[in-house]
């Protein structure tokens, strides 16, 4: 039996394709959730569009400081693998929810596979950093994404034999709704938007939002991409990042149109029609890379350098001049690229690793 441990909107949507091929195969497993998102937005909605089944398991721990979320995580889940002995604990990214899994299962020497392991932005005060480089060392089995991320651990004295190439499960879910969401929404004329005609943008990480001065700089960069542009720029909120602007008293620049963040199917649709993405996501630089739309990335490193190699993307970092400048040459350049990230059968790879 295999427990699949997430706790996040990222988590659920990269997820699913792995239940996908679980359900296919008609393998044994269940879902253990954390509980680290809860708002709606940010996690049943998910459930619903994709198909996934109830969580066995929802551990309710919510929204606290590093410590508290990854304290409680640890507490909880030690307690549901004592009872459920499964054969494999499959977690995975970079989360607080992701180190609590992978360290709860190494305490019970039970066998863990690791989804989008090799990972590194070599920034330590991210604390995605501190949970994927801590997650790695203790997995079994570590699915490497990219040839890069495999370099990466290796790199760091993980035996070659523990690693396997196999691409990212967020082709797969891309692949799997991109023409879903087509067919289903029509969020480009709720919105009053036209394709190629608006840019869309996203910033949650804890080193902007929770910098003054960085979320400033955001706003102000997108303030003067509208400018220049003279186009609209349509941002899905974190719930993190409006408490920070609340916080901090900081005003929305015109064009810049906030809105409550979206459903999978929705925000594909708005991210597939766009001139432009500018970001901090690291899922939204990769689903930009799939999708051939440029994407700024608001930060000041990367741990996808394959989106930087192959031209999908370019950091800008938070500097307002930069980020218009950065706006500026990813629009003058082709979005020709080929992506780096699989071909869209990275969940049965891993499957079928597992089951062997
Ligand atoms: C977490 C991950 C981050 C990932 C992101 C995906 C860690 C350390 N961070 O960041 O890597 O990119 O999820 O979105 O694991 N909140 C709500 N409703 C919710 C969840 C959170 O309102 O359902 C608010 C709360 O005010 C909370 C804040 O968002 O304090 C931050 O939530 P948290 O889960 O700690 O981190 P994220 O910023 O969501
Ligand atoms: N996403 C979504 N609705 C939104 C914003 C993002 O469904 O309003 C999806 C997006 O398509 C991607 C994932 O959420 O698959 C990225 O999550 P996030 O940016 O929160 O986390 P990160 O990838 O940075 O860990």
């Amino acid at each position: 039996m295999i427990v699949l441990c997430l706790g996040t909107r990222p988590e659920i949507i990269k997820m699913s394709p792995i239940i996908r091929a679980l359900r296919e195969k008609g393998l044994d497993y269940f879902v253990l959730h954390t509980g680290q998102h809860y708002s709606y937005n940010l996690d049943k909605i998910f459930f619903h569009e994709l198909e996934i089944p109830t969580p066995k398991y929802n551990l309710n721990i919510g929204s606290g400081s590093h410590a508290e979320e990854i304290g409680k995580m640890l507490i909880s889940i030690e307690r549901v693998l004592k009872k459920e002995k499964p054969d494999i604990v499959l977690a995975g990214w970079d989360t607080n929810t992701g180190l609590a899994s992978t360290l709860a299962a190494s305490k019970l020497h039970m066998k863990i596979g690791r989804i989008e392991a090799g990972l590194r932005s070599y920034d330590r005060r991210m604390p995605e950093e501190i949970n994927r480089v801590l997650a790695d060392h203790i997995s079994d089995y570590l699915f490497a994404p990219t040839k890069g991320a495999r370099n990466n651990l290796v790199k760091e004295g993980i035996e070659k034999n523990k690693i396997f190439v196999t691409g990212n499960t967020i082709v797969d879910a891309v692949f799997q709704n991109l023409e879903i969401a087509r067919r289903k929404v029509n969020t480009l004329n709720k919105l009053n938007l036209n394709p190629n005609a608006y840019f869309l943008a996203t910033a949650h990480r804890e080193e902007n939002t929770d910098n003054k001065e960085r979320l400033k700089g955001i706003l102000d960069g997108l303030k003067l991409v509208h400018y220049e542009f003279n186009l609209p720029i349509i941002y899905p909120i974190h719930p993190r990042t409006k408490k920070k602007i609340n916080k901090f008293g900081l005003e929305i620049p015109k064009g810049i149109k906030l809105i409550e963040p979206l459903g999978f199917l929705e925000f594909l649709h708005l991210e597939a029609n766009a001139k432009l993405v500018l970001t901090d996501s690291g899922g939204l630089q990769e689903e930009t890379c799939i999708l051939n739309v440029p994407c700024v990335t608001l930060r000041n490193n990367t741990e996808r350098p394959e989106t930087i190699k192959v031209g999908s993307n370019i950091l800008a970092g938070t500097d307002p001049h930069k980020i218009r400048a950065a706006a500026k040459k990813s629009l003058a350049a082709p979005a020709n690229w080929t992506n780096p990230f699989g071909k869209g059968n990275a969940a049965e790879k891993i499957i079928d690793i597992l089951v062997k």
